[in-house]
């Protein structure tokens, strides 16, 4: 397998979260979304554990792949990483990030993400030291910093977020490696400006995009402000 998402290059990323999609219209929607520009597609995967919600799985991410060109950036807030990578792997995610906070072994699940030959992401919660991720750094090509607890579309942008996208650039500056600083959770064009002073370089939109009057002026607002 290999990946459409490439290393962090200095551009920005903009991934609608279909969590937010209007599931009867799903390829419309990410048909619109392609169309005003998005660079990848942020799928949430939740297990009722980790999270108390429940979303999408591998049979999603199947049709999807086999519909859009745009790469699939898969986010997984499930308790037991390592029963679901290689299924997600072989329904054609291009990026899989687990959290830290999960129950399994995080290397160990960074490590088979890497063999399958998808990009490998590293989730923080908001209430979690961003020191945490520095042992995983030379693995990674993704660090997901949360801007909402995870589990909903729809929250608002927490106050202290910024200085956790500032701690976790510090430390990719420091690797000296292409590492993508993604935020999500209450993504919208104000909120967009101050993730990327912070040093953000992809954005997750759920709401701020798929509930908008007009999706595609959003997501070029969101990207706008986000460039910097
Ligand atoms: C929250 C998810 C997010 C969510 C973001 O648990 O990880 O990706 O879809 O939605 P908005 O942009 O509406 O906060
Ligand atoms: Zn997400």
């Amino acid at each position: 397998m290999t990946s459409k998402i490439g290393p962090a290059n200095g551009k920005i990323v903009i991934a609608p979260s279909i969590l937010s999609a209007d599931l009867w219209n799903l390829a419309k929607e990410v048909q619109t979304v392609d169309e005003a520009g998005a660079d990848w597609l942020h799928v949430d995967v939740m297990d009722g554990h980790f999270v108390p919600n429940l979303s999408f799985g591998p049979a999603t991410v199947k049709s999807l792949s086999a519909r859009t060109d745009l790469p699939l950036d898969v986010h997984l807030m499930v308790q037991y990483p390592l029963r679901f990578i290689e299924a997600f792997a072989k329904a054609g995610a291009d990026m899989l990030t687990v959290h830290i906070e999960a129950q399994d072994d995080v290397e160990e699940a960074l490590l088979l993400i890497k063999k399958l030959g998808v990009k490998t992401g590293l989730s923080i919660k908001p209430d979690t030291d961003p020191l945490r991720i520095q042992p995983f750094l030379s693995i990674l090509d993704l660090i997901l910093v949360m801007t909402v607890q995870p589990g909903f579309g729809g929250q608002s942008f927490l106050p202290h977020s910024p200085a956790h996208i500032s701690a976790v650039r510090s430390q990719i500056k420091a690797a000296k490696r292409p590492i993508w600083l993604e935020v999500d959770g209450g993504i919208n064009a104000q909120t967009a400006a101050e993730a990327a002073h912070a040093g953000a370089d992809a954005f997750v939109a759920g709401n701020a995009i798929f509930a908008a009057a007009q999706p595609k002026r959003a997501l070029q607002d969101i990207r706008k402000a986000a460039t910097i």
